[in-house]
């Protein structure tokens, strides 16, 4: 059987690529195992500076968590432990490499929810992107509930998620969800080219900066620039010696 996820590096840059094409990338437990995996080679591997996420084949980046595993756990109790002992979404977003996510085609339930983990989403035009999990009976579980108030408007959110209607990429771009619309043949060559971008500015300043406003969002003001202070004074480090 193919890896579900295709890890390739070169010059600092690790696309990561969902590869399961026939099923529009479904996010199965194999598929989980397997991004695990390559989140931790992310974390742990100092060649990679910058990381693209993608989806593999013509028609999706991923539509979701396999409904096919649906209930096959051995138990609720098995499934919810394995989740407690491999937070995947929670490693994600504590990663302190830029993390971009290049969506096309369907973008939906975990595949949009883990595009929300990553820092930066540039969609092609002919992406959709919803939450559809409510239509199955079911409530986002990739984060998707906490992430996507984070990006779009409150009422946006609410509005995706109790109805579980995708939106088109055009949408997504008013309303914040993804920073930029792309033609689909120029999807990868423009999240390559913003990656060189952020390749080229310092890697410690990224990881400060990328961490200053993440947990900034957490905090009252005056706490958060307390904290902009702090990281500051560590950025200035390299300058002192
Ligand atoms: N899990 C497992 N398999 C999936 C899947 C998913 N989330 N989404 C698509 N697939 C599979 C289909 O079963 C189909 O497999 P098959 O060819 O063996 O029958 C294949 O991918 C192609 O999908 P298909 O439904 O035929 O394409 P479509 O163009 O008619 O519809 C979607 C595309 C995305 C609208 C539709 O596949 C869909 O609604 N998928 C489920 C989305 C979802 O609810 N995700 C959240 C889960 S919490």
């Amino acid at each position: 059987m193919p890896d579900t996820i295709l890890f390739e590096k070169a010059g600092g840059l690790a696309w990561v690529t969902l590869n399961r094409p026939r099923t529009l990338n479904a996010i199965n437990m194999r598929m989980r195992d397997e991004l695990w995996d390559a989140a931790l080679a992310v974390r742990d591997d100092p060649d990679v500076r910058v990381v693209i996420f993608k989806g593999a084949g013509e028609r999706a980046f991923s539509a979701g968590a396999d409904i096919s595993e649906f209930g096959t756990a051995p138990s609720y109790v098995e499934s919810r432990r394995a989740r407690r002992q491999r937070d995947l979404w929670g490693l994600i977003l504590s990663l302190e490499k830029p993390l971009i996510a290049a969506l096309h085609g369907y973008a939906l339930g975990a595949g949009i929810e883990l595009a929300l983990c990553c820092d930066l989403r540039i969609a092609s035009d002919d992406a959709r992107l919803g939450l559809p999990e409510v239509g199955l009976g079911y409530i986002p579980s990739a984060g998707g509930t906490q992430t996507l108030p984070r990006h779009v408007p409150p009422g946006v959110a609410m509005q995706m998620v109790l109805t579980g209607d995708p939106i088109d990429a055009a949408t997504a771009l008013r309303y914040g969800l993804v920073q930029r619309v792309v033609p689909r043949e120029r999807l990868y060559e423009e999240a390559e080219s913003l990656a060189r971008t952020l390749m080229s500015r310092g890697p410690l300043a990224l990881r400060l900066a990328k961490r200053a406003v993440l947990e900034g969002l957490e905090l009252p003001l005056a706490q958060g620039l307390a904290l902009e202070r702090r990281l500051a004074q560590r950025a200035l480090i390299p300058f002192r010696r």
